[in-house]
């Protein structure tokens, strides 16, 4: 058996190398998937043969608490910039005057925009992943790093061997695209989008729990080693194939450049033809190819002689500031919005950008009117810069927040400590419609067909008052809206129908319970399991739940305690939507089996191991009985652990009790 699934894990390795680094994949996803669940399989049918470095294990750490610190025993240096081909021709310059030479060789490389890590392999497996840090130190991310499909945890061997010791260094990143719709989900449930790929990868690295790292898309190059023992590499060019051979991605996208005319030539075709890459870069580093001829040149002041980061200027338009528009929000919360005279920026047309809150506009000192600077400099989310005051003709206005609301004339208010403004009209119609988005959107109830112009519709008439108006709808009132056949109204009606029956966390992200997206409510889903207990829980008995924080839990509380609410509940309730239990994804190993901890756990404390099971229904007592579950042993156990086996209760290490929370077990 150890063979047939250490051979599952090199296919997988095998697979996901080519899917990832070769981006050459030789099976279908759901053959892969296949293999997958295989491996999953096995394993929990022989946990004995759990590896950490198996495929299955990426993510599964707990939560850590607050990162080491990781130190780099080569620094991580940073590059001097250059702005353009003279500043580039300066540096060619310099580097050819200290090695005495007429030409150098160099590597040309996009030098793309995230995060830059340091991952350390020894004897080929990864056992520490950090960030730069200040060069020195950084954090040891090393359970965030696991979770992303392009870092080995295993290299692939060269001539049947793997390097004793091996520091390999890159970037994590995100493609604009995953970006993009990434934040377009993100914005479905009221959280603040990322402004760019860089905020992405930082945000999801510098993350104690692991599994929202696993959760975001991220990607890793690598271009640079720090030590390396085990291989012989001469140049850049060899480094970068010798990783690739190693399993660890390296950008295909680079230049072998003879003299640094060809270097130039590389930086400025990849400027005018970065919009076709999938990802943002901000520039092309170019290094000395010859690894010796670095070493002669060494560093200065943080930063190496031998290479230089050429930068692209940012990429900025110039439009005017039509209007300033305010839109109401789901939670009441007042945007204001620029609209912009159509300007194209890096290949993209903005119309709109988003311009916060008031305090933002203030900050800005943007008129209506105004001729303003518009950018996208690595920034897939456009933004206003800063208006051109020298370009005023005296016809511009500036903005005011408006003191009652755009859309249903009630007041709006600034509340104490809080940047927005908000309408706290509940009924407010562009709340309702809103809410009422969200409430059909795909996390929710996803029920297709009901659109915004729809909505529109059904708010604006009066059909549709509150959410569970939508369960009252019958044909003859859908017939009678524009653009809704008998056709359409038929596959409305099926769709509210179909959703009667909904997964219980569903329907927590449908209420738009503030702070609840789709995670927090499989989170709470899986904690209380019926409706009814979520309507009266405390704020006590919900930061018991792990994940919960303070916030999220004064959030449900005050929702419920709002008449409306309830109210919304109950009507969904006699309108005949039935929620289902949450999949027993996690629970059902757990629910009702008695735990004892014992020994010193090295992720977490006995107290919060036992919240841990508790939360999946689970439950701990302090002496080992015949009627114990498991005994969860730790490092220097004691008589617990001989007891349990004197009766024959099963005993697990910290690592399956871990595999048994995350419902790999
Ligand atoms: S080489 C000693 N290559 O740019 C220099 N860096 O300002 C080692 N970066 O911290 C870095 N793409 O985060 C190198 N192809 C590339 C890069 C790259 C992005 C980042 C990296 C570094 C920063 C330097």
């Amino acid at each position: 058996m150890r063979q047939e699934i250490e051979r599952l894990r090199q296919e997988i390795e095998r697979h996901n190398y080519l899917y990832h680094v070769l981006d050459r994949p030789e099976i279908s996803d759901g053959a892969y998937d296949r293999l997958f669940r295989r491996l999953l399989e096995l394993e929990a049918a022989y946990p004995e043969l759990v590896t950490p470095d198996s495929p299955t294990r990426r993510v599964g750490a707990p939560p850590a608490a607050g990162f080491a610190a990781a130190l780099h025993a080569i620094p991580m240096l940073s590059l001097a910039n250059a702005f353009s081909a003279v500043e580039i021709r300066d540096f060619d310059g310099r580097v050819r005057r200290l090695l005495g030479r007429d030409e150098v060789t160099y590597v040309a490389e996009p030098k793309l925009d995230g995060l830059s890590v340091e991952l350390v392999y020894r004897d080929g497996r990864l056992v520490q992943g950090s960030t730069r840090g200040d060069g020195v130190t950084g954090e040891d991310v090393t359970a965030n790093l696991r979770t992303i499909r392009s870092v080995p945890l295993r290299v692939r061997s060269i001539d049947g061997k793997v390097p004793a010791l091996l520091e390999a260094r890159g970037e994590v990143y995100v493609d604009r695209e995953d970006l993009v719709s990434l934040n377009r989900g993100r914005e479905k449930e009221g959280l603040a989008p990322f402004a760019n790929p860089r905020n992405l990868a930082a945000g999801s690295l510098r993350q104690l729990d692991p599994r929202v790292s696993a959760s975001r898309p991220l990607k890793l190059f690598c271009y640079d080693v720090g030590r390396l023992v085990g291989l012989e590499v001469e140049t850049q060019k060899e480094l970068l194939e010798t990783l690739a051979r190693l399993g660890l991605r390296s950008n295909p996208l680079y230049a072998l450049c003879h003299g640094i005319e060809e270097a130039i030539a590389f930086y400025e075709r990849l400027e005018r033809e970065r919009e076709s890459l999938p990802y943002d870069a901000d520039g092309v580093v170019i290094k000395v190819n010859d690894l010796t001829l670095r070493r002669t040149l060494g560093e200065i002041s943080r930063s190496p002689r031998w290479a230089i980061a050429a930068k692209f200027p940012a990429e900025q338009g110039v439009t005017r500031l039509e209007e300033i528009q305010v839109q109401v929000g789901r939670t009441g919360v007042l945007t204001p919005v620029a609209i912009l005279e159509p300007v194209r920026v890096r290949g993209v047309e903005i119309s709109r950008a988003t311009l916060h809150n008031e305090d933002e506009v203030k900050r800005k000192d943007l008129w209506v009117g105004d001729t303003v600077v518009v950018q996208r400099a690595g920034d897939v989310i456009p933004e206003v810069v800063g208006p051109l005051p020298e370009r005023r003709t005296g016809s511009e206005r500036p903005f005011v927040m408006p003191t009652t609301c755009p859309a249903c004339g009630g007041p709006v208010v600034r509340l104490e400590g809080e940047v927005a403004h908000r309408c706290l009209n509940i009924s407010c119609p562009a709340r309702i419609k809103e809410s009422i988005l969200h409430f059909v959107s795909r996390g929710g109830f996803d029920m297709e067909g009901f659109g915004p112009k729809l909505v529109d519709q059904l708010v604006d008439k009066g059909i549709v008052r509150k959410i569970s108006d939508l369960f009252r709808l019958d044909r003859e009132t859908l017939v009678g809206l524009e653009r809704v056949g008998e056709k359409s109204a038929g596959n409305l009606l099926a769709a509210l129908e179909r959703t009667k029956s909904i997964r219980l966390p569903r329907l927590f992200f449908a209420l738009g319970i503030p702070e609840v997206g789709e995670h927090m409510a499989e989170v709470l889903a899986a904690a209380l399991p019926d409706l009814g207990r979520i309507l009266d829980a405390t704020k006590e008995g919900l930061v018991a739940i792990p994940e919960v924080g303070p916030r999220t839990a004064e959030g449900i509380v005050d929702f419920f305690q709002n008449r409306e609410n309830r109210d919304l509940v109950q009507a969904l309730l006699e309108a005949g939507v039935r929620p289902t239990a949450a999949e027993k994804r996690v629970s059902t190993a757990l629910a009702g089996k008695r735990f004892v901890f014992t020994g010193t756990l090295a992720s977490l404390t006995r107290e919060e191991a036992g919240e841990r099971a508790k939360g999946l229904g689970g439950a701990v007592s302090s002496s080992v009985s015949a009627r114990t579950d498991y005994v969860v042993v730790g490092e220097n156990a004691g008589s617990k652990a001989d007891e349990a086996r004197a009766l024959g209760v099963k005993t697990l290490t910290e690592a399956e009790f871990l595999a048994l929370l995350e419902g790999r077990g």
